[in-house]
């Protein structure tokens, strides 16, 4: 089968996972509207381009909070890497530096965050928070990523409670008992997402700020008041997301949301952007309208589903080649 754009990663995990892992990689909340819609609403948006101003020569490279990457597509947090792979998330980490790029290693990650770094030393990583009930793990967890070296903090924002997924109810989705949320180990017995804490307010901003050096970047942030708000607060970049369509069905698509967070931040801050990516000029389109940087969650997982860490080198080839492209046929 010939790989030659995102969806044929995308009918290739489809194909070859277990159903209960693909539905678990798919779902969005509800009845999926703002899943589908972060997708449709790139296909509203029409360049402009220009012509003859001589593309021969283009650097696609950018910079995260001052680090080089190269280009401007890194990896979302997602969890259970497992799933799609059997080394999980060291194969991820690998890919991502190979490709030298940021890979936001997740939370409920399926490997320590101890083999992720020794999989890929010196690799440009953040780590992704959900603050626990027990805060004295979500600190323990944030120290160990800093100490491991892992550049920058993402605090997800929009999962107070985790949305209602329909196949997964149906399917009761669980872990295989072979898998485990190797950084909660020890922390509980059994995985219950609803050991989270929902009672997270804007001033844990600073209870987080007070343990940690790193970067703090905030995750899940989709109107222009909470972006005033992200930035009084003191963080250092915000990544649009809503989540992949994963929590509150009915909000706007990313890319719609992209433009209100731009305008109220003024550049104060780095803005991201993840949701819909699937072609080099969905990125573009990101770019034009105000991000720094996007991410990518379910394309990874598909890559990873077709080849480990190989598979998800050439997504990331793919979008990077798309994305070069894109840029010189808009001018
Ligand atoms: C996610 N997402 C997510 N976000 C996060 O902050 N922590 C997490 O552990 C997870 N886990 C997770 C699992 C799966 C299977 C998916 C699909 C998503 C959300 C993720 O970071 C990102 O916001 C979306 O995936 C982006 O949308 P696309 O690229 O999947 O369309």
């Amino acid at each position: 089968m010939a790989m030659v754009c995102l969806s044929d990663f995308e009918a290739y995990a489809k194909k070859y996972l277990p159903k209960i892992a693909w539905d678990f990689f798919a779902a969005g909340a509800d009845d999926c509207s703002t899943r589908d819609e972060n997708i449709l609403a790139y296909k509203r948006i029409r360049f402009r381009p220009r012509m003859l101003r001589d593309v021969s020569m283009m650097d696609i490279r950018t910079k995260l909070l001052g680090t080089e990457i190269s280009f401007p597509v890194g990896i979302a947090p997602t969890g259970f890497h497992q799933l799609a792979w059997p080394d999980g998330e060291k194969s991820t980490a690998r890919a991502a530096k190979a490709m030298n790029t940021c890979y936001i290693a997740s939370t409920y990650s399926t490997c320590t965050l101890e083999d992720i770094s020794a999989a890929a030393p010196g690799g440009l990583r953040w780590f992704q928070l959900y603050i626990h009930r027990n805060r004295a793990v979500s600190q323990q967890l944030v120290q160990r990523a800093e100490a491991l070296g892992f550049q920058g903090l993402v605090l997800t924002a929009d999962l107070p409670y985790t949305g209602k997924r329909r196949d997964d109810v149906r399917n009761g989705f669980r872990l295989p008992p072979h898998m485990k949320l190797k950084n909660l180990e020890g922390a509980f017995e059994v995985c219950k997402m609803s050991l989270l804490d929902p009672s997270v307010t804007w001033n844990d901003i600073y209870w987080l700020r007070s343990l940690t050096h790193l970067p703090i970047i905030i995750k899940g942030i989709l109107t222009k008041e909470d972006a005033e708000l992200a930035v009084r607060h003191g963080v250092q970049g915000i990544i649009v997301s809503n989540h992949g369509g994963r929590q509150l069905d009915g909000g706007p698509a990313t890319i719609d949301a992209l433009v209100e967070v731009a305008e109220a931040v003024q550049g104060r801050v780095e803005v991201y952007l993840d949701g819909g990516i699937r072609k080099g000029s969905d990125v573009l389109k990101a770019l034009a309208l105000g991000a720094k940087c996007v991410f990518i969650g379910r394309p990874a997982l598909w890559g990873l589903a077709y080849k480990g860490e190989e598979g998800l080198q050439d997504v990331l080839r793919i979008l990077q080649d798309e994305f070069r492209l894109s840029m010189a046929l808009a001018g």
